[in-house]
């Protein structure tokens, strides 16, 4: 089945994260853990200094201050995003980390007017909160010149696993996916990527995925799911995926660390699927 087919009968996202000051903080974690990876895509894509660049829900600013420095001073960035705490947050960084060639402004680029056309539209975590990312994407790519770039790096929930079984980490990660799915997020985006591209009129992505994987006592990869948990924790219980007593959010990240160790065990975080393509000239 295509996106686009399902797209219509789709209930509205509830936007399940929020935007507290926590959340904003977890989310430049994230950032810090997987900006390898979105600065592997962005220079495979070929985001490039001199460019002009969208990045679609800001958040915090780090996709934004990545793209930064890689169009150098002779490029510019615009983060924009609807929450106006997270923009807040982002112009905040900006400042202290001197970026002079980052802005962030608060809306929905889909239903923005710009000045003058991008050379790239970027985002990451953002297309699977659309209520339908196949429009939302046909929209933000009319902002974009003939022969511009769409990069898009998208969660794959499914791609958590433990080996041996980490029965506190398998059961966080199946949380975070029905909790997504519950408030209408799509978890496996990353997955769906190659037809919402296709649906959305670009030609067939260039894709890749990645995900840390880990068995050290010191790695990030137990407090990046337990603190996507945390932040969901109002919808888990909104939606009786978990009892509050069950939950126990605060030790969460400790036990899965501490049974991983025991267990000899290896972890997969959750996986960024990343797809790029050129918007065809006219
Ligand atoms: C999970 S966060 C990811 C933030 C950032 N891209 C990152 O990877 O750190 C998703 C962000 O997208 C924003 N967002 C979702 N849909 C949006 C839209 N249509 N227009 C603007 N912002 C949007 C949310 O407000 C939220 O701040």
């Amino acid at each position: 089945m295509s996106l686009s087919q399902f797209t219509s009968s789709t209930p509205q996202v509830e936007y399940a994260l929020g935007h507290s000051s926590r959340e904003l903080d977890r989310l430049s974690f994230q950032g810090a853990v997987f900006a390898p990876f979105t600065r592997q895509l962005f220079a495979q894509a070929g985001i490039e200094p001199g460019m002009r660049v969208l990045d679609v829900g800001s958040g915090s600013g780090d996709v934004s201050f990545l793209a930064a420095e890689l169009v150098g001073e002779g490029g510019n960035v615009l983060g924009v995003d609807r929450s106006a705490d997270a923009v807040d947050r982002a112009r905040a960084r900006a400042i202290r980390r001197n970026h002079p060639n980052v802005e962030f402004v608060v809306g929905d680029p889909a239903a923005m007017q710009f000045d003058q056309p991008f050379d790239a539209i970027v985002g990451r975590f953002v297309l699977m909160y659309q209520d339908d990312p196949v429009e939302s994407l046909r929209r933000m790519t009319e902002r974009l010149r003939p022969g511009g770039l769409v990069v898009f790096q998208e969660l794959a929930s499914s791609a958590c696993r433990s080996c041996p079984a980490v029965s506190a980490y398998d059961e966080a990660a199946r949380w975070m996916g029905e909790a997504l799915r519950g408030s209408g997020a799509r978890p496996e985006l990353g997955m769906e990527m190659h037809s919402l591209f296709l649906d959305s009129g670009l030609p067939a992505p260039g894709m890749r995925m990645d995900a840390v994987v880990s068995g050290e006592a010191e790695s990030p990869v137990y407090d990046l799911l337990a603190e996507a948990v945390r932040s969901l924790v109002p919808t888990l219980l909104k939606l009786n995926i978990v009892s509050p007593a069950h939950v126990q959010i605060d030790s969460l990240a400790d036990r899965i660390r501490q049974e991983v160790v025991a267990r000899r065990a290896v972890v997969v975080s959750y996986g960024l699927v990343g797809a790029w393509a050129r918007k065809p000239n006219a």
